[in-house]
């Protein structure tokens, strides 16, 4: 499905951002990703990047060597990077905490999505899709997690706005919102926070990221399908 296309995965070092890497390999794909960290290539056609995805200029040197410079266009992009942050509203830093969530989470998301528009070639061709990782705590909310879940909510108008905007330009937009994943991520949570996060899926059990990769992919070669939040978490209530 994806053979000889480029997409550019971020965050994908690790967790669902991995996962979304290794499947668009199977599929054929050339892929591109970015994290802070070094990481090896999993394999010939995989092309891993030590970048910042919240710092702009790191972006836009990115996208100018890898697409602009050599004439490349990218055909699809995942904004998968992200950061949690739990903890009672009225004790958060409402400058440091929210540039760490805020700039990881929305801004870095609209850098790429910029980037991927413009140097990537997609408005130039009149071609492409942009797959965004929101979350169910964007869609539904979650105590204890007020700025991580501005920070993802805000993915559902920015989905549906972009569709509007660059709709006639046959780039579609689309956000999927995984519920309980098993990632370094959700490592993190207690014994009764897991407890009681499995109480509220009626499947009884964390995704995996495999599960989540799947769902990506097929959101990514749908055709018609632009300006939907999807949720992938059992059924979470
Ligand atoms: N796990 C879940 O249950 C769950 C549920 C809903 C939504 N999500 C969302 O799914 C996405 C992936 O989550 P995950 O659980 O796989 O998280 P994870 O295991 O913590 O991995 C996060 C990835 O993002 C990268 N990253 C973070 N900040 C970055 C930055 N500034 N620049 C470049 N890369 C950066 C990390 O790489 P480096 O640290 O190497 O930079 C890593 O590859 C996130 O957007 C998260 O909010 C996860």
């Amino acid at each position: 499905m994806f053979s000889g296309r480029t997409v550019l995965v971020t965050g994908g070092s690790r967790g669902i951002g991995r996962a979304v890497v290794m499947r668009f390999l199977r599929e054929g794909a050339i892929v591109h990703s970015l994290s802070r960290t070094d990481t090896a290539a999993v394999g010939p056609s995989h092309h891993p990047h030590v970048c910042d995805v919240t710092v702009e200029s790191s972006i836009d040197a990115f996208f100018q060597k890898e697409f602009a410079d050599t004439k490349t266009s990218l055909d699809v992009l995942i904004n998968n990077a992200g950061v949690e942050l739990s903890g009672v509203f009225v004790r958060q830093n409402l400058t440091h905490d929210y540039n760490r969530v805020l700039d990881t989470n929305l801004r870095a998301v609209l850098f790429t999505t910029k980037a991927a528009l413009l140097a990537g070639g997609m408005i130039k061709r009149k071609a492409g899709t942009v797959v965004t990782i929101g979350s169910v705590v964007g869609t539904r909310g979650h105590g204890g997690q007020v700025l991580y879940s501005a920070s993802k909510s805000a993915l559902d108008g920015m989905t549906k706005s972009l569709t509007q905007e660059y709709g006639r330009y046959h780039v579609r937009f689309n956000n999927v919102c995984p519920g309980y994943i098993d990632t370094e991520m959700t490592q993190k949570m207690s014994d009764k926070a897991r407890e009681a996060a499995i109480g509220r899926i009626p499947m009884a059990r964390f995704g995996t990221v495999e599960e989540v990769a799947e769902v990506v992919c097929f959101v990514a070669a749908s055709k018609y399908m632009s300006g939907q939040t999807l949720g992938v978490d059992g059924g979470l209530w």
